[in-house]
């Protein structure tokens, strides 16, 4: 071969490659199920966090974080709840392994609670060793049942005291009081986890705890507060990877990523370049707004330039979204070992001007809209449709864009809608992870580095601002037992065979499974019926109520 025809073939080869670098927003192929296994060694497992779960909430010298004042103002919750007792997970938690050892996990995902560890967020305040212990013994009994941990450092509950002092997230002071946290842990825990996160859905917490308020501290601080906090949130992460690369990563050999929540933007219309444009931006403005800087050095340029122009237009001197200095910049890209990714749902976008004026905000600055298919399933909480073709776009995009980066997926579930529901038959939620996990095995074929999958949640929990109304868990508890007792849905069922085939063999068997998930439940069902029954009759003697039965009519 000619040394000019050997150029000119590596040329169209280099093409070929960077081609597919460019996300194909035209192409959306839906294709129907895949048989098939994961690689050997893919992890499974389900996640939970410390505040959602744990309870125990001012017991063995925790301090109060934000989550348990905001909880605790009336109003704030559905139904005024708290996760003051929640699951009990605090006592419970041998119990919650043993289940989780039931179903072959190899991982587990928790959170630790700052103020559990800092009662005052600072650590020449105070280090409460009581909480370490806690999560010492949580560490080693999941090592001792070969369950990795996967451990998070924030996921949203700021001590009080450091909002009460500094404003919490709105405060770049919050970056080194983070970064000692997180030292500390890496101290004490790192010799055993492997895999931390240090940011559990920074979105959340910019967006609904500083701009919509309807998270925990519940600032409405319009086209702003969400940008700082975010900004801030970002620098630490950034702080917290390099603390471990350059103090405990040669000695401790894990990884450090973050945890993002990426809801999936599909164009109305795959034709129209406006949708197509539209439907990027909502996608840079959720997951991009973090991603971006983390993998690329700085905000998503579409960021930079509508809220740029919309903060002239308002006639502000500078942007609403804060600028990285180039040292910065060269700071926080690359911080990132794995990628964690949290998905539930899918939008459709199209393109919607809001003119600059006094109302800017974070979905204004957008210019876009979110529309829903009325022919989507949506089983669960109000915003979640099920959309599994969208978990497979995402995962694209996430290739395309970061680099390829080594994926672990953080979170992914449904949730139940009635709200004091009591059917363990979960059909939808089987119906759920079928595809959903299909969808990953997808562009696992796609060459998407997906490592691991995480189901959320293990059990139900405080689910934020819906108190006990929303239920994600495999296992059903009965919050109105004070023990909280833990009782299967079908679908733990039906995700312990996918984890015991590894994926998805082939249609006989799998379509066995839903039969056979289903066959148990039943009889969950009337255990738990039984149960509740007894409970609510000794709760009622206990409160001095005469025993009463049923009233038969004698025949
Ligand atoms: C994401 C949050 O990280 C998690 O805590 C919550 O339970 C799920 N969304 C479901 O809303």
């Amino acid at each position: 071969m000619s040394l000019q025809r050997m150029l000119k073939l590596l040329y169209a080869l280099v093409l070929c490659v960077s081609a597919n670098e460019d996300f194909d927003w035209t192409k959306n192929e839906r294709g129907s199920f895949y048989y098939g296994t994961f690689p050997t060694g893919f992890s499974w497992g389900a996640g939970g966090s410390a505040y959602q779960t744990e309870g125990a909430w001012d017991k063995d010298g925790k301090g109060m974080s934000i989550w348990d004042v905001f909880a605790h103002k009336k109003g704030k919750i559905f139904l005024n709840d708290t996760a003051d007792h929640s699951c009990e997970g605090y006592y419970k938690f041998k119990d919650d392994i043993t289940l989780m050892k039931d179903m072959k996990f190899n991982h587990y995902r928790f959170s630790i609670s700052w103020p559990r560890i800092f009662p005052n967020g600072i650590k020449a305040d105070h280090i409460n060793e009581k909480g370490i212990k806690y999560y010492d013994d949580l560490i080693n009994m999941l090592l001792d049942n070969n369950i990795t941990p996967i451990v998070t450092l924030y996921h949203w509950d700021l001590p009080q005291v450091l909002h009460e002092k500094y404003g919490g997230w709105q405060n770049a002071s919050m970056v080194n009081y983070f970064n000692d946290f997180a030292n500390l842990c890496f101290e004490r825990f790192g010799d055993r986890v492997k895999y931390w996160i240090t940011f559990n859905n920074p979105w959340s917490s910019a967006v609904e705890g500083y701009e919509t308020g309807e998270h925990a501290p519940g600032l409405k601080l319009k086209g702003t507060g969400a940008y700082k906090a975010a900004h801030h949130i970002i620098k630490a992460h950034a702080k917290v990877w390099h603390t471990y690369d350059t103090q405990w990563r040669s000695k401790q050999k894990g990884l450090v990523g973050i945890s993002l929540l990426a809801d999936w933007g599909e164009p109305v219309d795959i034709t129209n370049q406006r949708d197509i444009e539209a439907a990027e931006r909502y996608v840079q403005f959720y997951m991009g707004w973090f991603a971006t800087p983390i993998f690329n050095g700085d905000y998503p340029q579409v960021m930079k330039d509508y809220i740029g122009r919309k903060s002239a237009q308002q006639g502000l001197g500078t942007s609403r979204l804060p600028v990285f200095s180039s040292q910065e910049k060269t700071y926080i890209k690359g911080t990132c070992d794995f990628l964690g990714i949290g998905h539930f749902t899918t939008r459709y976008i199209t393109q919607k001007n809001y003119p600059s004026g006094r109302g800017n905000s974070y979905f204004t600055d957008r210019d876009l809209v979110e529309l829903v298919d009325p022919r989507w399933p949506d089983p669960g909480s109000e915003w979640l449709y099920s959309v599994p073709w969208g978990f497979r776009r995402l995962l694209n995009f996430v290739k395309t864009q970061y680099g390829n980066p080594m994926i672990y997926v953080t979170e992914n579930g449904v949730s139940e809608k009635v709200q004091r529901c009591t059917d363990l038959c979960d059909e939808w939620r089987m119906q759920y992870f079928k595809d959903y996990i299909n969808e990953m095995l997808k562009a696992l074929k796609d060459g998407v580095n997906v490592k691991g999958y995480t189901a959320w949640s293990l059990l139900d929990k405080f689910e934020w601002d819906e108190g006990f109304s929303e239920r994600f868990g495999l296992f059903y508890v009965d919050f109105l037992n004070k023990n909280k007792p833990r009782y299967p849905k079908a679908s733990v069922q039906y995700y312990k065979r996918i984890i015991s085939s590894n994926g998805f063999p082939n249609q006989r068997e799998v379509e066995s499974w839903r039969r056979k998930a289903t066959e148990t439940c039943s009889s969950s069902n009337q255990l738990l019926a039984a149960a509740r029954r007894k409970s609510q009759q000794d709760s009622k003697e206990q409160a001095g109520m005469p025993k009463v039965w049923p009233v038969h009519d004698e025949v």
